[in-house]
């Protein structure tokens, strides 16, 4: 195929995105994060979206401006299509569409999810895609998925949450602690000052390739409500030690399933992807598994991680290929299977 320039739009959460590719490479890729989420210490539904219609006329024409592009010079847009909140996914598919319908260029339905085990695939010289068949693994704020990837458009979910995602276990945990919203990134960068063995938490008995994070929330909200009655400065005093256990555990909880399904599918090659994969210690603990042979890892680089339109438009390219395109009818749908 020739060369072809893609517009790629992301709308699902709380960070409009758009980006603007030459086949699988960047030429944009502008994220504006919504802070108006912070205070409240999650994102709500209605101001994501309002902010989403404030940001995306602004956004895409930023991508544009910084690929070195004109509007005509698009030859199709990719937009994510779901999961995620319908409010939010409504403005990017309604501007998605719009503009296809206008430019009369190809529209492609992009999965969120699909999109962050394809971020891989963007060709950077600081990231390696992996070789199919591989293991995905998607942790977000919103998901927790265990994915067998046999090739770009063939992938079927082999375990998931049955409640929290992990990304959010971090935040609720976070919030208990007293720390900002999205409070990831903080415990990450506490627990590296902490001892992880210095509190204990069980880790939850889920059968097979699923897992469970509402038990380990409410063992930590339990565990510091009773050391508070005890000392009410206990969090100030303990909390590099409390982010490192509660870390500790986590890493554990999925390293487990991970290695589960290496040995369940015969797959070793595991790539990484979603906001908490950006976290040090789960790099550190695939790495040394890598060490060990037990599997081999891939970790993208920190830009594709969380949510951006990169990822988007990357699938919009591998969807190209095979003329995967939509019609006028295409539309959102905020519970998107993956296959
Ligand atoms: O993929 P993402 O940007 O948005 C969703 O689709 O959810 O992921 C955001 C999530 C938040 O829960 C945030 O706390 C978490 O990723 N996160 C981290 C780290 N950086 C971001 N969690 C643990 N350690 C980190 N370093
Ligand atoms: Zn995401």
């Amino acid at each position: 195929m020739e060369k072809k320039i893609i517009l790629g739009i992301e709308s699902s959460c709380d960070d409009t995105s758009a980006a603007v590719f030459e086949n699988n490479i960047k030429l944009s890729n502008v994220i504006a994060s919504q802070k108006v989420h912070e205070e409240f210490g999650g994102v709500v539904p209605e101001l994501a979206s309002r902010a989403h219609q404030q940001n995306i006329v602004p956004v895409v024409h930023q991508a544009i401006e910084k690929a070195g592009v004109k509007i005509s010079d698009l030859d199709a847009i990719a937009y994510t299509k779901g999961p995620g909140l319908l409010g939010s996914l409504l403005v990017g598919s309604s501007f998605a569409k719009s503009l296809a319908y206008a430019l009369e260029i190809p529209l492609i339905e992009v999965n969120h999810m699909q999109a962050h085990i394809l971020a891989h695939f963007i060709e950077d010289d600081e990231q390696t895609a992996p070789q199919f068949p591989f293991l995905g693994v998607t942790i977000s704020g919103g998901h927790t998925q265990l994915v067998e990837v046999k090739d770009y458009f063939t992938m079927k979910v082999i375990g998931e949450t049955l409640d929290d995602a992990i990304g959010e276990a971090y935040d609720k945990c976070g919030k208990m602690l007293g720390l900002d919203y999205p409070a990831g990134p903080k415990i990450d960068q506490l627990a590296q000052l902490g001892d992880p063995k210095k509190f204990s938490f069980s880790k939850p008995k889920v059968e097979g390739l699923n897992f469970s994070f509402s038990g380990l929330k409410t063992a930590v909200l339990y565990f510091l409500q009773r050391e508070h009655q005890k000392n009410n400065n206990f969090i100030k005093e303990n909390l590099n030690d409390i982010c490192a256990s509660f870390q500790f555990t986590v890493v554990g909880i999925l390293m487990d399933k991970i290695k589960k399904a290496v040995a369940s599918t015969g797959i070793k090659n595991v790539a990484i992807g979603g906001g908490v994969s950006a976290n040090s210690a789960i790099r550190n603990a695939l790495l040394k598994a890598e060490a060990n042979g037990q599997l081999k890892a891939f970790i993208p680089k920190f830009e594709y991680c969380t949510d951006n339109a990169g990822m988007i438009a990357v699938v919009g390219y591998y969807s190209l290929l095979q003329n995967r395109t939509a019609g006028v009818n295409s539309s959102a749908q905020a519970r998107l299977p993956l296959t």
